[in-house]
């Protein structure tokens, strides 16, 4: 019987990794980072000469369309506690911060016939702290906060925007470029577009479904597609470094994995979401996804329009995109659920309409999938994987750099369910990188507790907790922080790595104001130790069945 064991033994162990060092590694060189953006944590709304970006504007003008009717104007006050973040940086060891700049604060009104002193010396403090520290700075030059002035131009929906983005973009690239080597462009187009214009739940809140959406999306690829080419033609042989885009998705599983149909209307959400603004960049042939440019001009057509409300490239600006990012950032949460919206719209969508146009259903339904502190979020790691991986295949084998990662709760220091989450992602990055994807880096979302965009203060992502009660609002790491510097630290993941409060957490977690108290979740079981119970009991069980 002893003969069979070791086989058997060394199965497991390849599975699951040795029990006695649980460490899985990630490769030599690769990037741990945490996350921000300018209008969730820094205040200041109209310190200095900063002009009103989309988001004050939004916030002072409905704050009923906010979930607790807040707004950033003080937020986490890093306009002020800038050196406190840089420091949080350090103590976890990762190697990168991402950040946003505010592009208001750098020109109040939008453009260049005003320049700020103030803003531009902001952020060069900032980077210069963290270059004292040896952390890299990742700067996303726009993360949502257009200049207002800019909106009542139409924002993103006139071509107007894009000299003036490709202005702001020169001057940034020529004040800190000297010093910043990781530039991406755009955060989440999707979101901008989508959800800004189509949708009410980002500024601008058009809530215009199914035309402006795609104008947005058609100015904004060639507004950073033009940033960078100037980055290449004048900054780059210079400076050094590296540009590209971050992209959002979830993922998209069949509802039912043995049917067709939604088997295609899982691929059609991949081709919509990542697609939409990955094909024009990354794909071979450049240009949109042949099924969104189909779906959307039949659609059209059959609603009485006369040309698709999916404006198009010629063939010059289809290549001048194509190729333009030095590597693929990866923003994603979770996955959903995709099954086929039928001929008589099922789904109820609005037509037209993006969701129309993409024709699934997808939601978390009936999935007991671990939940978070959002409706839209919940815990399913293989879909990180699935994700990486369909994007590897599309696009021959990019440069992947998961941008944003991470997972909300209702608050409180004992996030076990963050480290949870943490680690099984990170475990499934790690089995895309195993299978041979360039994955090179993974940016925790988010360093601090910020402002959540329509969730107001409701939602929590971030490592440290911030009491936004206090006057210089206090930040304190959460178990998730120590698990994350743990990871940092070592290159991997350790699931039996789950400290408990020390003296300092104890002290701090006496003095959180009671709704942070109210979302503290309970140590939750070791998924590590889980996953061995489960492996020895099949060894048991294996073992049992040979000796019969
Ligand atoms: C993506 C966005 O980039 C970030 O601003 C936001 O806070 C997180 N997702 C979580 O929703």
């Amino acid at each position: 019987m002893l003969k069979i064991f070791w086989p058997i033994f060394f199965v497991i162990v390849a599975i699951h990794g040795n029990p006695v060092s649980e460490t899985r590694r990630f490769p030599q060189d690769f990037l741990w980072g945490v996350g921000s953006s300018a209008y969730q944590i820094e205040g200041g709304w109209n310190a200095d000469d900063k002009g009103e970006s989309i988001w004050d504007h939004l916030v002072h003008t409905h704050p009923e369309k906010i979930d607790d009717q807040s707004g950033a104007d003080v937020t986490a006050d890093s306009y002020h506690q800038w050196r406190r973040d840089v420091q949080m940086v350090k103590e976890l060891h990762a190697s990168t911060y991402r950040f946003s700049l505010s592009w208001p604060r750098i020109m109040p009104g939008g453009y260049m016939n005003h320049v700020s002193t103030a803003g531009i010396k902001y952020y060069s403090n900032l980077i210069d702290e963290l270059l004292r520290y040896n952390i890299t700075p990742m700067v996303t030059i726009y993360h949502w906060d257009l200049p207002q002035r800019l909106q009542e131009l139409g924002g993103w929906t006139n071509p107007e925007i894009i000299p003036a983005f490709k202005d702001y973009a020169r001057l940034v690239l020529e004040m800190f470029g000297d010093r910043v080597k990781l530039w991406t462009t755009i955060n989440e187009p999707y979101q901008i577009c989508e959800m800004g214009y189509g949708l009410d739940y980002m500024a601008p809140s058009y809530k215009y479904p199914g035309i402006p959406s795609y104008l947005c999306g058609h100015n904004l690829l060639k507004a950073h597609a033009e940033v960078v080419h100037m980055y290449r033609e004048q900054f780059q042989k210079r400076q050094g470094g590296r540009i590209g885009i971050t992209l959002s998705s979830s993922g998209f599983a069949p509802r039912n994995p043995d049917s067709a149909e939604d088997r295609e209307a899982a691929e059609r959400g991949f081709q919509f979401f990542v697609g939409w603004f990955a094909h024009p960049i990354f794909s071979r042939h450049g240009n949109y996804p042949k099924i969104v440019i189909d779906r959307i001009r039949n659609l059209s057509k059959e609603q009485g329009f006369t040309r698709s409300r999916l404006p198009e490239f010629t063939q010059a600006e289809i290549h001048r995109i194509r190729g333009t990012a030095d590597f693929f950032g990866l923003n994603t949460y979770t996955t959903y659920l995709a099954t086929t919206n039928g001929h008589n719209n099922t789904g109820n969508f609005p037509v037209p309409s993006f969701d129309h146009d993409m024709g699934i259903i997808y939601n978390h339904d009936g999935v007991d999938w671990p939940s978070s502190g959002s409706v839209w979020l919940k815990s399913y790691p293989k879909g990180i994987y699935d994700l990486i991986k369909w994007i590897h295949h599309q696009y021959n084998g990019p440069e992947i750099m998961v941008t944003e990662n991470g997972v909300s709760d209702r608050g409180g220091l004992e996030d076990y369910a963050r480290v949870d989450y943490l680690n099984s992602y990170l475990s499934a990055v790690l089995d895309a990188i195993e299978d041979g994807v360039n994955v090179s880096g993974y940016i925790v979302w988010s360093l601090m507790d910020s402002y959540e965009w329509k969730a107001g203060f409701n939602e929590k992502f971030g490592l440290y907790h911030v009491d936004f009660t206090s006057p210089e609002r206090t930040r304190t790491p959460k178990i998730s922080a120590r698990v994350y510097t743990h990871i940092c630290k070592n290159n991997g993941i350790n699931w039996s790595y789950r400290p408990t409060l020390n003296k300092e957490q104890l002290v701090a977690m006496a003095q959180l104001p009671a709704e942070d108290l109210a979302g503290i979740s309970g140590a939750k079981a070791n998924t590590g130790t889980w996953h061995w119970c489960w492996s020895l009991t099949l060894l048991v069980s294996l073992l049992r069945r040979v000796s019969e």
